[in-house]
């Protein structure tokens, strides 16, 4: 189809996009519908984590698609019960609530914990947060976030959400009262830049939510499943959180998310939580496929190999062209760039056919499909090398 012809208009203008239409995806490629190829370092946010279109997942979606698509959530469905199961297996957690997006994730949590508070901590409800944090777009969750372009946004926000520093547990102690419930964090800051909160950090966290009864809620939509070379990011830090939140990953590429709680936080009563197509067999047997995956210790091995690789791959890079540090862990990274420069990058990289993803004026992001290849890896590399030399060279005549 010729650009032209795409009826762009009809969709709303929430954001600026480049005028290519994907259609097909496979692996780390995509292609747009006039055959030009794109290398992937963004996979829908961190999303597609066995690249695009993996066939364990194709299959899974194809044969439940062909058996039942929801029965309706008033009823079982045997690729929810299973994959909850599985999740609980591989988790601190014993319970799961199955959403459609981290931020109806996140939702849930925030009730959960406002329940929790009801029932427990004679009516508390306020979710200690950090400055930075990302944790979607719902009111309630834009409340919860850190991120400075959300406080002038849909005012008036929803109240209780009093945020701390990251890695400054002095911080968190402060805003410790009688409203408290809980704290919530994402363990590395994926919006923010990939800002990692520091495994003694969480540790120490673990230790005063527990002095002070209150619920330590990880919100692990972006670090989850595999992400960082472990399954769950809290594992590094050798802790149980008592409620984590996943997305992204999770589904390999369709909308599915969850929220996992242990016995002791998974208060919900009938009639508190619900939804139409939570849990839904579809979307919860892309799941199971993609967690029977990932949850192989060799695979969870090659993550870090993957990432350890990437990683140093990046540092040489900022060592030649003057850059700085290469933040994160596993296969999610960021380049800091210590210039404003990163949107630029990015546009050209499009160009080039190199998708990189800028969530920072300074930082580039990179969340490549866990299976990508060194020799993706190296091609990626080197469109960025060739990049940066022409930006470098720019600001030399200049
Ligand atoms: C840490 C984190 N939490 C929550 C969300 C929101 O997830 P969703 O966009 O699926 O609603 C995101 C999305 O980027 C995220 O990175």
């Amino acid at each position: 189809m010729n650009i032209a012809t795409h009826p762009f208009d009809s969709l709303m203008d929430i954001t600026s996009r480049p005028r290519a239409v994907f259609v097909r995806g496979q692996g780390s490629l995509l292609w747009d519908d006039s055959g030009r190829r794109y290398l992937d370092f963004i996979q829908g946010w961190a999303v597609n984590c066995l690249g695009h279109s993996p066939p364990v997942v194709v299959e899974a979606l194809a044969e439940q698609a062909k058996l039942l698509l929801t029965p309706s959530p008033a009823f079982y469905n045997a690729p929810s019960l299973n994959l909850a199961k599985a999740l609980v297996d591989h988790s601190c957690f014993d319970q799961v609530f199955f959403t459609n997006s981290g931020a109806e994730a996140n939702e849930g949590a925030i009730k959960l914990a406002r329940k929790f508070g009801a029932l427990h901590r004679n009516g508390a409800h306020e979710i200690i947060t950090f400055g930075g944090g990302f944790h979607g777009r719902t009111l309630a969750t834009m409340s919860a976030s850190g991120k400075k372009a959300f406080e002038p946004l849909f005012e008036p926000k929803v109240s209780g959400f009093p945020k701390a520093r990251l890695n400054d547990l002095a911080s968190v102690a402060r805003l410790i009262g009688d409203k408290t419930v809980g704290v919530m964090l994402e363990p590395i800051q994926g919006e923010a830049g990939v800002w990692p909160a520091t495994d003694a950090f969480l540790h120490d966290l673990r230790s005063l939510t527990r002095e002070h009864g209150l619920l330590l809620i990880f919100d692990e939509i972006q670090t989850g499943v595999g992400r960082t070379g472990k399954l769950f990011h809290y594992e590094h830090a050798d802790i149980a959180p008592d409620i984590m939140t996943l997305g992204k990953g999770i589904g390999g590429g369709v909308p599915l998310a969850a929220l996992l709680a242990t016995e002791a936080a998974a208060c919900f009563e009938h009639g508190d939580q619900g939804g139409t197509f939570n849990g839904n067999p579809l979307m919860c047997a892309a799941g199971l496929a993609v967690l029977r995956e990932i949850s192989r210790p060799e695979f969870l091995k090659s993550v870090v190999d993957t990432g350890a690789f990437l990683a140093s791959e990046l540092q040489r890079i900022s060592a030649r062209h003057g850059l700085g540090e290469v933040r994160g862990r596993g296969l999610l990274l960021a380049l800091d760039l210590k210039r404003p420069i990163a949107a630029s990058i990015m546009a050209q990289a499009f160009e080039r056919g190199l998708l990189l993803d800028a969530p920072q004026p300074d930082a580039l992001r990179f969340m490549p499909a866990l299976n990508v290849t060194r020799a993706e890896i190296a091609e990626m590399i080197e469109g960025l090398d060739a990049i940066l030399m022409k930006t470098g060279a720019a600001r030399c005549v200049a």
